[in-house]
């Protein structure tokens, strides 16, 4: 009796097990999905317009804001009242922003983890601002920030620290291609264990150039 107890007892742990990869992956199918879907389907998603760099940050920020409140970390967004005129294709702009705020999610949630200054508070911190013919969008964050030997690598496409059925290591790859097209440069800034933060540069659309 004592035997079939322990062998069902096995079974359910095994279960479990399977159960939870299966999870993992539907999640890691899930982001893969989503990042192929902004990669693949030119045809609906090249249109470009004209719009404020402000927006498609507002609807990321709402995208996150719930999953930031559950972990506690504060996520805030910092801009002036001027206009920031940018011109790409609106969803690619929001999808490189998610990017860039749920790998601060990660960076934030490993750094809990390993329980590295617990007591400190964790944040994100995005701003938008002008500085001369460009507009600025910053995501910094106090997670756990890069290594020196990952940092070389981080932008190429399927280069991830995350456990598998967590990372795709697309983010940041299709978040460069991205803002490439838009004529702009994407930077990373990190010290590990203090934080990173992203920085990207766009042209700014002058006055004279708004059809
Ligand atoms: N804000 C960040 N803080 C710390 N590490 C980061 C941050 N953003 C990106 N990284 C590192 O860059 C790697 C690649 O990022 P990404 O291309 O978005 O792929 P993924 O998030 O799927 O791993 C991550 O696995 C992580 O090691
Ligand atoms: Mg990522």
């Amino acid at each position: 009796l004592e035997k079939a107890k322990t062998d069902s007892l096995d079974l359910k742990n095994t279960v479990t097990r399977q159960a939870k990869k299966i999870v993992q992956n539907i999640a890691r199918m899930q982001t893969i999905v989503d990042n192929i879907r902004h990669f693949a389907s030119k045809e609906q998603n090249s249109e470009t317009k004209l719009f404020d760099c402000k927006e498609p940050i507002y609807s990321a920020l709402t995208l996150t804001s719930g999953k930031c409140k559950e972990k506690s970390i504060q996520l805030n967004f910092q801009c002036g009242p001027e206009e920031l005129p940018i011109r790409g294709n609106f969803y690619k702009m929001e999808q490189v922003i998610l990017n860039l705020i749920r790998n601060s999610i990660d960076a934030l949630e490993e750094k809990r983890q390993q329980s590295i200054q617990p007591e400190r508070e964790m944040y994100i911190h995005l701003q938008a601002k002008l500085h001369k013919e460009s507009v600025i969008i910053s995501v910094e964050d106090n997670g756990i920030g890069i290594s020196q030997q990952n940092i070389d690598y981080i932008l190429q496409p399927f280069f991830t620290t995350k456990e598998s059925g967590k990372g795709t290591g697309l983010g940041l790859s299709i978040s460069s291609r991205i803002i490439k097209e838009m004529q702009g440069r994407l930077s990373i800034n990190s010290t590990p264990m203090e934080g990173t933060t992203v920085q990207l540069t766009l042209p700014l659309v002058q006055h004279h150039e708004k059809e």
